[in-house]
């Protein structure tokens, strides 16, 4: 049976292996409160499981302890930063605090975060403007290993290149489009990989360009490649984040071959607008309602449940993992375990504080 877990217990489990990196408190908690929350809300891809990578990263020395973010540029509306291969969840947080409260001031502005580490989910940022009523647009490149072909390419050229679009509602919780510009994150493929499942048709190649249901073919050598989504419209979109996330902030494109590095870099370029500044007439809110009216009155098609707006298949996530914890497969509890030894955390003192004893 794959443990399950309580997810404040498994944040302090998580906590212990970040200070024993050398993290202070407080950051030694915005990793792991920032890793469990991404699994509660369903995307076990950009959680705990992270952890033996960060390690491995902090041991190499591709990721600084108790970093923040130095400014580059700081011209009204304009912010350029760069996270110093700091955590992600620690600059993200205080680059986007600075981000929000230029929007609040001026109406909107746009800021380029370049060479932090992993920022895990990309929506956790655009969370934090939509709950100060913000709109949030995000496009972010990821300097780790390619593991994404281009669109009628036969091998991996750039990363799953996350986009997110936060966008406040009235009267309900938020439009929250957050995903990997590739078919699939490369993270689902880890984990599918550690359960031994086959994963869809039409989301891999293998090492020689043809279609794979293998997700071996995106974890382990000989590599293949995950594919874009949506074909030439993904690919597209995959590029911009390169070129916005990567070119734009000064934390650069991928243009390399295979990496041995742990570390994963993110560069992003952030635009967060106040609309209440725009929307002179009063009409963003009212029309907003009456399109999702609109728009939920939809007849349910052949094979789905309802419909869904993006957002709300976390949230669902959320409440039933938090009634139910937190399931995590043997192979990844069995590698975070290894990462606490490696920084001399004992697998029994891991142990206890993820079940609560
Ligand atoms: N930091 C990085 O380098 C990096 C790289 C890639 C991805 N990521 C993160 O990985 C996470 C997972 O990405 P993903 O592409 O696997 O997500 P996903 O495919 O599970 O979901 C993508 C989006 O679709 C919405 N959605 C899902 N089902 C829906 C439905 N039935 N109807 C309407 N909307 C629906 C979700 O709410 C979400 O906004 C994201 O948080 C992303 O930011 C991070």
């Amino acid at each position: 049976m794959d443990p399950v877990f309580q997810p404040q217990a498994l944040a302090r489990a998580i906590d212990a292996i970040v200070r024993a990196g050398g993290s202070e408190p407080r950051e030694a908690r915005l990793v792991a409160d920032n890793l469990v929350l991404a699994n509660l809300l369903g995307h076990d891809s950009h959680g705990v499981g992270m952890i033996p990578r960060y390690v491995s990263a902090l041991l190499e020395g591709g990721l600084s302890v108790n970093r923040h973010p130095e400014v580059r540029l700081d011209a009204a509306t304009l912010l350029a930063l760069d996270g110093c291969q700091g955590y992600g969840q620690a600059i993200g947080l205080e680059a986007m605090e600075l981000a929000i409260e230029r929007a609040r001031r001026h109406g909107s502005c746009v800021m380029t975060l370049a060479n932090v580490h992993h920022l895990g989910r990309i929506g956790h940022w655009a969370e934090m403007a939509v709950a100060q009523g913000l709109i949030s647009i995000h496009f972010a490149n990821v300097i780790s290993h390619a593991r994404v072909a281009a669109h009628g390419g036969a091998d991996a050229r750039f990363g799953t290149n996350p986009l997110c679009i936060g966008i406040p509602l009235p009267g309900e919780a938020p439009f929250l489009l957050d995903m990997a510009t590739s078919a699939v994150a490369q993270g689902k493929m880890r984990v599918a990989h550690n359960k031994g499942d086959k994963v869809a048709p039409g989301l891999l190649i293998d090492e020689r360009g043809r279609p794979s249901d293998d997700p071996r073919y995106a974890v382990v050598p000989p590599l293949g490649a995950i594919l874009p989504f949506g074909g030439h419209k993904g690919y597209g979109i995959a590029l911009a984040c390169e070129l916005l996330g990567g070119a734009l902030s000064g934390g650069g494109t991928w243009h390399y071959g295979e990496s041995s590095k742990q570390r994963v870099l993110n560069g992003m370029l952030a635009i967060v607008i106040d609309p209440s500044r725009l929307d002179g007439g009063g009409r963003f809110g009212s029309e907003s309602r009456l399109f999702l009216d609109w728009l939920r009155r939809s007849p349910v098609a052949p094979g789905f449940d309802k419909l869904l707006i993006a957002g709300e298949p976390e949230r669902e996530t959320r409440a039933r993992r938090s009634r139910e914890g937190i399931p995590l497969d043997r192979t990844t509890w069995a590698e975070i375990l290894e990462a606490g030894t490696k920084l001399k955390v004992e697998e029994q003192t891991l142990q206890q504080l993820a079940e609560g004893r």
